[in-house]
């Protein structure tokens, strides 16, 4: 059943290329993106002026890369929220909102009272969800399910991807619908998406070093991630697994809010992963994280990097050089979290830890 895996979450770690492909997979016919179940329509998508994504820990996540792609291919403001601080904050809702839903199960309740809470006010509701008729899309006004396939492990991965996949989509319906791209620009971004499935597994057939890295750091009682731009959501996701399964304390920041306070956590030997920005894509933001790096370094961290093939400038600071393949800056994502989550399951095995059933956590919550 885990297909010569010791554990669920490494096999779905494996299955990420197929995901991606299988989430991505019919949603682009005649050069228009098609959503699920859709119930809203064209006019309906073009009156949005406003997105709100909504949801829970690793969805969360997904929904913070969200608002990178979707604000900048339509042009309209994008939040994102804990669902379960959603409701309680009175957030300012009308038929011109889109409310974006994303929960792998479908049935966390704090996702599902925020959407409950949304279609109160009026607003449109789309939920992106990995589980066939769940009540989040049952409630919804359209759907757009990633079809990853069952997810075992409870911490959260080959889901993510596909979660991350499915809100770009929404991201080129909206601007396929308010007209901020032609069909020939949302058909480059789809195939864009879509070459990634390859490049993940090519990433996955060179993560030895990252495993043997990890095991050299199970002992580590802190680890910090940072990153910026798309980097940084990254960097939270790759502490919320590293808690979630190796029990270990791991924060992630913005590595532009270092000097605002993290940087008085950094002491001798402390590990921070780095979660760089492309050369190419952020010129700037890539020489501001040498420039953190630097700085960390001089007060004796422990800087694991993950850069993409010919950096020099990362590959000349690091003391620990994690490399991946040159994408598209959206798309970084679904690279550099491969590593992470590598990491984390590997520093959580060789405690001794059941990957796939971290205590206290349970896979669907459904109590606010
Ligand atoms: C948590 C799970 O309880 O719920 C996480 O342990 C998950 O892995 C989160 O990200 C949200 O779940 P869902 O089903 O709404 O995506």
């Amino acid at each position: 059943e885990k297909g010569g895996f010791d554990f669920f979450m490494e096999k779905e770690i494996a299955e990420q290329p197929e995901a991606l492909a299988s989430t991505l997979s019919g949603h682009l016919e005649n050069g228009r993106i098609v959503l699920d179940e859709q119930r809203l329509t064209d006019q309906d998508l073009r009156d949005v002026d406003k997105v709100f994504v909504v949801a829970c820990g690793t969805a969360y996540n997904a929904g913070l890369l969200a608002k990178y792609a979707i604000e900048h291919w339509v042009r309209i403001p994008v939040e994102v929220e804990l669902a379960s601080e959603f409701r309680y904050r009175d957030p300012v809702l009308d038929r011109s909102t889109l409310v974006v839903a994303i929960s792998q199960s479908g049935e966390t309740a704090d996702t599902l009272e925020a959407v409950r809470h949304a279609k109160e006010q009026n607003a449109r509701v789309l939920a992106i969800c990995n589980t066939n008729g769940a009540q989040i899309p049952r409630e919804s006004d359209a759907v757009l399910y990633t079809h990853a396939g069952p997810e075992i492990g409870v911490a959260s991965t080959k889901c993510f991807l596909a979660q991350i996949a499915a809100a770009y989509l929404v991201g080129l319906a909206l601007a396929q619908a308010r007209g901020t791209k032609y069909a020939d620009e949302v058909a480059r971004e789809f195939d864009a998406m879509e070459q990634m499935s390859a490049v993940i597994a090519d990433v996955l057939t060179t993560m030895d070093p990252v495993r043997e890295l990890a095991r050299d750091l199970a002992k580590a009682d802190t680890v910090l991630f940072i990153g910026r731009h798309v980097g940084y959501p990254v960097a939270l996701e790759g502490a919320l697994k590293l808690k979630e399964l190796a029990y270990i304390h791991a924060e992630g920041f913005a590595a532009g809010e270092l000097k605002h306070g993290p940087i008085a956590l950094i002491e001798d030997g402390l590990p921070v992963i780095v979660v760089m920005p492309s050369r190419e894509g952020r010129a700037v933001l890539h020489s501001k994280m040498v420039s953190n790096i630097r700085e960390i370094q001089a007060r004796g961290a422990r800087t694991i990097v993950i850069a993409e093939a010919d950096d020099e400038g990362a590959a000349a600071v690091a003391d620990h050089l994690i490399v991946i393949p040159k994408t598209p800056t959206l798309l970084q994502p679904l690279v550099t979290t491969v590593p992470l989550q590598i990491f984390a399951a590997t520093v959580a095995a060789t405690r001794g830890y059941d990957v796939d059933k971290p205590r206290n956590l349970a896979k669907s919550v459904t109590v606010e």
